[in-house]
């Protein structure tokens, strides 16, 4: 008896990964090379240099994750990979590179949205049925929305302007995180929330953003730009030169997250009211899933929590491997899309890819 078996690439943005999965849910095998030391050191992601970093590490990421599932790439019921949305130069090496493979092996192609795959990944790991929501926020993605079926999504809401993830990452480098020596090999992000738990959020006086807004949008750039300033006139106040570190910056880190967790959990509870309102979501076991790098901030999943016990839904993440960008997910995406019979390509002689 042969499982179904997909090989799923992804590229989107700064980590290069691969995986097969089966039909049931199986991990064959996977291999991921992350980019973020690269990026860390020049400020953020410099697309040609992800793409170049990209070209050099696929082939390798791809044959290992085929050889550690011991499957022969002629198994392979598909090969499922990242189209969009993402940073052109990345997706067209792992498209490119899935095509040749694809021209190669005479396989079935599945092109896949990353972040349908996103909010479909908790379905490896849980029994999750539709509907049920999803809160993906990382430092590229902001977004809510109701999972109606594997490609059935109704977008609530989403960020007018930057992802929470990415105005973490410039508020810890405003702060020089980087030189603190606790927190020098982390995430903006994961910064903050270390230094957080030194600190007292009572210090500053954050609003949350948005509070009239009458939807379930998000917005994180107004944020950045009060933390700018109150940064600006910290460092006048203690007489310290730009890049070195504040002696209230964990007062700052603790606000900071204190203040999105409050947006993240307000904008949630107003979808998951909306959805309940509507009968579109169960009344009494409805489940919201929270996924993306920033949700494994402990400080907000705890404010999500807050949320959901009061509306009697039940909060699920996904393991924190399987919430950052990986190949499983893409893998998974193709099973999902293969047993609902959708968007499989058989031909693909017509497919190329021209960056723009
Ligand atoms: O999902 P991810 O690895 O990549 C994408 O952005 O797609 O998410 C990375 C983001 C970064 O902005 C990072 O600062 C943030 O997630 N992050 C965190 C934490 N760990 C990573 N944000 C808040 N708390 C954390 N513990
Ligand atoms: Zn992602």
């Amino acid at each position: 008896f042969l499982h179904k078996l997909v090989l799923g690439i992804e590229t989107s943005c700064d980590d290069t990964a691969a995986a097969v999965v089966d039909e049931t849910g199986n991990v064959l095998g996977e291999a991921i090379h992350s980019q973020t030391e690269v990026h860390l050191k020049t400020g953020g992601i410099i697309p040609p240099v992800a793409q170049q970093l990209h070209r050099e590490h696929i082939q390798r990421i791809v044959q290992e994750a085929l050889s550690v599932s011991r499957i022969s790439p002629s198994e392979l019921s598909a090969i499922a990979t990242t189209i969009k949305p993402g940073l052109a130069l990345s997706l067209g090496v792992g498209l490119s590179f899935s095509l040749e493979l694809i021209n190669q092996l005479k396989k079935p192609f599945i092109p896949i949205h990353h972040m349908e795959a996103h909010a479909l990944t908790i379905r490896l790991t849980n029994k999750v049925e539709f509907p049920f929501l999803v809160l993906l926020i990382s430092g590229g993605h902001c977004l809510l929305a109701l999972v109606r079926g594997v490609s059935d999504f109704l977008l609530l809401g989403k960020s007018l302007d930057i992802a929470p993830g990415d105005m973490l990452d410039k508020v810890a480098r405003r702060l020089s995180l980087i030189r603190h020596p606790e927190c020098s090999t982390m995430s903006g992000g994961k910064a903050i929330e270390h230094l957080a738990k030194q600190g007292n959020r009572f210090h500053f006086d954050l609003k949350p953003p948005m509070q009239r807004a009458k939807n379930c949008d998000f917005s994180f750039s107004g944020l950045q730009h009060v933390i700018d300033k109150t940064i600006m006139q910290k460092e006048k106040e203690e007489g310290i030169e730009k890049g070195q570190i504040l002696s209230s910056a964990a007062d700052i880190a603790a606000a900071v997250q204190h203040t999105t967790a409050c947006h993240l959990a307000k904008r949630t509870h107003r979808a998951i009211l909306f959805c309940k309102q509507r009968n579109l979501l169960s009344q009494s076991n409805a489940v919201l899933v929270v996924s993306g790098g920033v949700a494994s901030n402990l400080h907000i999943r705890k404010a999500l929590e807050i949320v959901t016990n009061a509306t009697q839904c039940t909060l699920l993440c996904p393991p924190p491997r399987l919430c950052t960008d990986n190949g499983i997910m893409i893998a998974w995406n193709g099973i999902e899309r293969l047993r609902a019979g959708l968007g499989i390509l058989h031909n693909v002689e017509g497919i190329r890819y021209e960056p723009k």
